[in-house]
């Protein structure tokens, strides 16, 4: 994935990006057909630094794998995608986690796949533990965490590195109130600071009080990008039908 330059007033760039897997079904008489699924397709955008960008959709809609691209989890199967600067990704729970480590030992490790070196995963640790306010467990293994747990120290993890853009896919979903306030004023606090925010979500709710704009997106394709008080309507209005109609 290229870089684009400092100059460039976007922090994420995608020029007809296509996202296909690859579907294995058995065919007549045993035999497999390869066919692809596209999961995102012909999809534009640009992001501006300092941008917060609700993604929203149905189950199934794509988002996430629109939030793996950006993160550079996988690469598009056709298309263009530069991002400007370190990206921090909350991915689906667990990725960068073994279950098998402490608490200690999956922060450092995690702390280092979000670009942290050693000195300083080091020099924030306690203030990462206080945030994700998981003291007593952190020499216990993760096996033994709820994920509520997990999420706190993924989090917490993610808010004390240095992140230029932070993209974060439902994962707020998971905590409790209390917990999920917190995480929301850090939010609010990276945006103040002009940071770039993408984050993915199949209902209204915190993201449309963290994020300016929205894009919709519907069997992989981009259907709306605005102001996300309108996206949003639209789009719980098309909920809405769609379930009046069932
Ligand atoms: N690795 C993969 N291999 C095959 N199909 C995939 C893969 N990843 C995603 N898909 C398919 O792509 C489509 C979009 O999935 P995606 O996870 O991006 O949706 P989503 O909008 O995040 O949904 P949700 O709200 O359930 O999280 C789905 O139909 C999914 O089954
Ligand atoms: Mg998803």
């Amino acid at each position: 994935m290229a870089s684009v330059s400092k100059l460039s007033p976007y922090r994420i760039e995608l020029e007809h990006v296509t996202k296909s897997f690859p579907l294995q079904r058995a065919g007549l008489l045993g035999r497999r057909h390869s066919e692809r699924f596209t999961a995102l397709a012909d999809v534009s955008l640009r992001v501006a630094h300092g941008e917060s960008l609700a993604v929203v959709g149905r189950n199934g809609a794509g988002k996430s794998t629109l939030l793996n691209l950006i993160s550079g989890v996988a690469p598009p199967t056709s298309g263009r995608l530069w991002t400007d600067g370190p990206v921090t990704a909350l991915l689906e729970l667990g990725i960068g986690f073994h279950p098998d480590l402490t608490g200690r030992e999956n922060l450092t490790l995690n702390a280092s796949l979000c670009g942290l070196s050693r000195v300083e995963a080091r020099q924030r640790y306690g203030a990462i533990v206080e945030f994700a306010e998981l003291g007593e467990v952190m020499g216990d293994p993760l096996r033994s965490y709820s994920s509520g747990m997990w999420l706190r120290l993924a989090f917490a993890v993610a808010v004390h590195s240095d992140p230029q853009i932070l993209v974060i896919d439902e994962i707020l979903a998971v905590g409790d109130e209390q917990f999920q306030r917190k995480c929301f004023d850090r939010m609010a606090e990276f945006r103040r600071q002009g940071k770039t925010i993408v984050c993915a979500s199949h209902v209204d709710g915190i993201v449309s009080s963290l994020c300016e704009r929205a894009i919709w997106l519907d069997h992989g394709r981009l259907v709306r990008d605005g102001k996300v008080e309108e996206v949003s309507r639209e789009y719980e209005e098309s909920l809405r039908s769609a379930e009046a109609s069932r």
